[in-house]
């Protein structure tokens, strides 16, 4: 064990990060003990009328496919949607908590109300209390590490708009946001234009709100979720990921001009009469593609088209009891509610001690000054100091922070490499790194924020383009992935004796059963039904590409893409 620690795990929140870690770090042989505050598992994807907790509306759609969402070794069902809905992401994690009966190592109902580091011990004392008990009891645990995922959607960023005071109708956030139907008849405004928003409007449409203005300030990149009848991240192959990462670990500008110039046609060609919409007007300011994720929706481009949402400017100042005031000065009148769109982020204060808290200023002055200078950076946006975005400088043998990092793909799958990856490296099998290397990797991840800060606020601050936060993940997980898919003796073999499997993990679905596919000398436990869902995910985009085309054939295929 790294650090000459024990193998006992605290692993706080079970949504779909701490359910894959308690599974995997139960698996490498560690004693977990996961605490969830909610009575049930699956995190946001369990929806909840609690407005104190972010969660998936009812009609909600995950934006990836079930083939490329999946844990590495559990696919969802077969008669799952391509996009699953809210209900089948709760079933789906619920069934994976139950088919690796995870549910003994998870105490439900349980709030951790506070951290505290014994270094005497050298242990993390834990106090927990029973959730929704007036007078709760509570109880003192300690253990050897600490890996927090309490999601990364709890603390809302919450506008202030002068005047607000005077406004008579309701002011809420998306996470308030929980039963459409109260919108019927009414007139509202919707603030920001990504995820969420798109979301929003569609609920609001189908719930028959009378009016939807959609209050922006840049157009966000949009781009369909299915393309001739595939999901769109049906067609991110493993080569073109490589072959964009080595592009942009050689010059990054160039990597982010071709992934814009990539995700632009894209929205060109799926809807053409967005480039002449107000919503995408030249005026508007774009996110910068190296720092935002692009907006997958189905819907909201037919609902900017179509009218059914009205895209305006930002807020300027609430003018009136139920008038809004733009930035050009024109008025939205008889407003009924405004809902913020804005985004929410990660939550730790009053969890962690500050001297432990990734976000705290205290410990990268230099680098923190250059933050603040940018017109763009936000205090409640702060930006975490961590190894790539997940381990703790300070205590990097005990203390995990999981939700901030982000890489392009999808997260569960993202999650799952690196919770076997650090538990290899807790377990001591792959070496932890030196603590330079370490300083030296949060540093950089720091300038290159900076530097994003420049074109604008930056959405996700642990996202990174860098192939190497790729490699070293497969790396220390021991996947072998790279080894048998790159250019040494492993990779030859693999192309030379198995062509088929060679060609379906390179140019078929990106699945993340590949993580499990080659038995290894060293690293995580391999699947041996790895293969066959390999291949029955590849049957299965096949068989809906064939389906597209019949129906287009047919003339039954209306859109290429929604
Ligand atoms: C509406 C919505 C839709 C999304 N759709 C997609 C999508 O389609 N594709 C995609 O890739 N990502 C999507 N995301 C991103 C989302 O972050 C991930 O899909 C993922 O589900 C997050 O899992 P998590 O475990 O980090 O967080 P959560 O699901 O929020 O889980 C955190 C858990 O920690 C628990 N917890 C928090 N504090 C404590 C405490 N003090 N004590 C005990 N327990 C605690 C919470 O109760 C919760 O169960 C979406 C996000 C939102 C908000
Ligand atoms: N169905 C789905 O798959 C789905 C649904 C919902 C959420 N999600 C996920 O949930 C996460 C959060 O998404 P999100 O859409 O809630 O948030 P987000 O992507 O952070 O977008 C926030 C939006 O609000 C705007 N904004 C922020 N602060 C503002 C302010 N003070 N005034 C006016 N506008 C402001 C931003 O504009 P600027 O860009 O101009 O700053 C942006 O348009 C993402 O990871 C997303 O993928 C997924």
């Amino acid at each position: 064990m790294s650090g000459g620690l024990g193998k006992s795990v605290c692993i706080i929140g079970a949504g779909a990060l701490g359910l894959v870690a308690t599974k995997n770090f139960l698996e490498e042989g560690f004693d977990v003990t996961t605490f969830e505050r909610n009575a049930y598992v699956g995190g946001l994807w369990h929806h909840t009328k609690d407005t104190t907790q972010t969660s998936a509306h009812p009609a909600t759609r995950s934006n990836i496919s079930k083939q490329g969402a999946c844990y590495s070794d559990f696919p969802y069902a077969d008669d799952v949607s391509i996009h699953p809905t809210a209900k089948e992401q709760q079933m789906y994690l619920e069934s994976y908590a139950g088919h690796f009966a995870l549910h003994s190592s998870i105490k439900l109902s349980t709030s951790v109300a506070a951290v505290e580091r014994d270094d005497a011990r050298r242990k993390w004392v834990i106090t927990t209390k029973p959730t929704n008990i007036i007078d709760p009891s509570v109880e003192h645990h300690a253990f050897d590490r600490l890996i927090i995922a309490t999601g990364t959607n709890g603390k809302r960023t919450m506008p202030v708009f002068a005047g607000q005071e005077r406004f008579e109708g309701q002011i809420l956030h998306s996470q308030q946001f929980k039963d459409a139907s109260k919108f019927k008849d009414k007139r509202v405004v919707v603030v920001g234009l990504s995820h969420t928003a798109a979301d929003t409007i569609q609920f609001l449409k189908a719930a028959g709100a009378q009016k939807v203005y959609v209050s922006h300030k840049r157009s966000p990149i949009l781009v369909p979720t299915t393309v001739k009848g595939k999901a769109l991240d049906h067609g991110v192959t493993r080569r073109l990921t490589f072959i964009g990462a080595l592009i942009s670990s050689v010059s990054p500008p160039l990597g982010a001009y071709m992934m814009e110039k990539y995700l632009l046609s894209l929205q060109n060609t799926t809807w053409p009469a967005l480039k002449d919409h107000p919503a995408f007007a030249t005026t508007r300011a774009s996110p910068s593609v190296a720092s935002s994720v692009p907006t997958m929706s189905a819907t909201l481009a037919l609902n900017l088209l179509d009218g059914s949402a009205e895209s305006v400017q930002r807020i300027d100042r609430i003018s009136g009891a139920q008038t809004v005031q733009l930035v050009d000065g024109s008025e939205l009148p008889d407003i009924d509610a405004i809902i913020c769109c804005t985004g929410d982020n990660f939550d730790i204060s009053g969890l962690v001690p500050a001297e432990y808290d990734p976000t705290n200023a205290a410990f990268a002055p230099d680098e923190f000054s250059a933050f603040n200078a940018s017109a763009y950076f936000r205090e409640d946006y702060p930006v975490p100091r961590l190894y790539r975005n997940f381990l703790s400088l300070r205590e990097p043998h005990s203390l995990a922070f999981l939700g901030y990092s982000l890489y392009r793909r999808p997260v569960f799958a993202l999650y799952d490499l690196m919770t076997m990856a650090l538990a290899q490296l807790w377990k001591g099998e792959f070496p932890m790194p030196s603590r330079l290397d370490m300083e030296a990797n949060a540093d950089k991840h720091y300038t290159y924020i900076v530097s994003e800060l420049q074109n604008g606020h930056v959405n996700h601050n642990g996202l990174t383009g860098d192939i190497d936060f790729d490699v070293w993940l497969n790396k220390a997980a021991g996947t072998q992935l790279y080894e048998r898919l790159g250019w040494g003796r492993d990779g030859w073999k693999l192309w030379w004796g198995d062509r088929k499997l060679y060609s379906m993990l390179m140019d078929g679905v990106d699945s993340p059963h590949a993580m499990r596919l080659f038995e290894t000398p060293r690293g995580r436990k391999s699947w041996e039904g790895a293969r066959a869902a390999i291949e029955e995910a590849n049957a299965e985009v096949e068989e809906l590409g064939k389906k597209w085309q019949e129906e287009q054939h047919a003339g039954k295929a209306k859109v290429a893409y929604d």
